[in-house]
């Protein structure tokens, strides 16, 4: 059978990543995190003391490290495995300051579109279908109430054992779609020929689920 792409784009904490892997899967296909991406790099900005609004120097960062995203969802910067370390809220809290650098974005883009080029990819990210995957066979754009995708990341983090806050996590949350979503380049965005999905009364398998439906059609 045809292998697709399928691209995932939307707000903080929608539960993209999750579902992107039980479809991925299913289907067999190769899951790519791209959110690690900048993540990663936000987190060797910080580990190296660089300035996140000081752009030539992030770049020159980005320019001198390799992340690799492996295809049991291990992040590396070169050697280091940082797959936990750049989940940490101080890193969720810069990320997006990172990301919004039009330079940083063209790079990881260039990168995002070769691992998509041969089909067969779930991506998850912010532009997805808009950017990096403009021709997905499938596009998904995943939504949930600020107070559900809160109330969802604060349940994770207390299941994990972390300490947690809710109200704290809304604000993150809000902080983050604000800045992703009126950054200039690439801004959080979905595409006009993606299919909307509300997630805030569903599980993860109905959401999953009707994604492999999508898929089927294209079959
Ligand atoms: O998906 P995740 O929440 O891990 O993404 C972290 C951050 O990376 C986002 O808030 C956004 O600033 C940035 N991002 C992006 N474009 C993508 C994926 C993530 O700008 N395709």
């Amino acid at each position: 059978t045809n292998k697709l792409a399928i691209a995932i784009d939307g707000p903080a904490a929608a539960g993209k990543s999750t579902v992107a892997k039980w479809v991925a899967k299913d289907l067999e296909y190769v899951y790519i995190d791209t959110g690690a991406m900048y993540r990663s790099l936000t987190y060797a900005c910080l580990q190296n003391q660089i300035e996140l609004t000081n752009e030539q120097e992030v770049l020159s960062l980005l320019k001198s490290i390799n992340i690799t995203l492996t295809e049991d969802q291990n992040v590396y910067i070169d050697q280091q495995n940082v797959t936990e370390a750049i989940r940490t809220s101080q890193v969720t809290q810069s990320v997006s300051a990172v990301a919004s650098i039009p330079e940083v974005r063209q790079e990881m883009v260039k990168q995002q579109k070769i691992l998509a080029a041969k089909r067969g990819v779930v991506m998850d990210g912010r532009d997805i279908g808009t950017h990096v995957i403009p021709d997905a066979e499938v596009k998904i754009f995943l939504n949930a109430s600020v107070v559900e995708r809160a109330k969802r990341r604060h349940q994770e983090n207390m299941d994990k054992g972390f300490s947690s806050d809710l109200e704290q996590i809304k604000k993150d949350i809000e902080r983050r779609d604000q800045i992703d979503s009126e950054r200039e380049v690439s801004p959080l965005r979905k595409a006009d020929d993606a299919i909307e999905i509300d997630t805030t009364s569903k599980t993860i398998q109905d959401v999953a689920n009707e994604i492999l439906s999508i898929v089927q059609k294209y079959k």
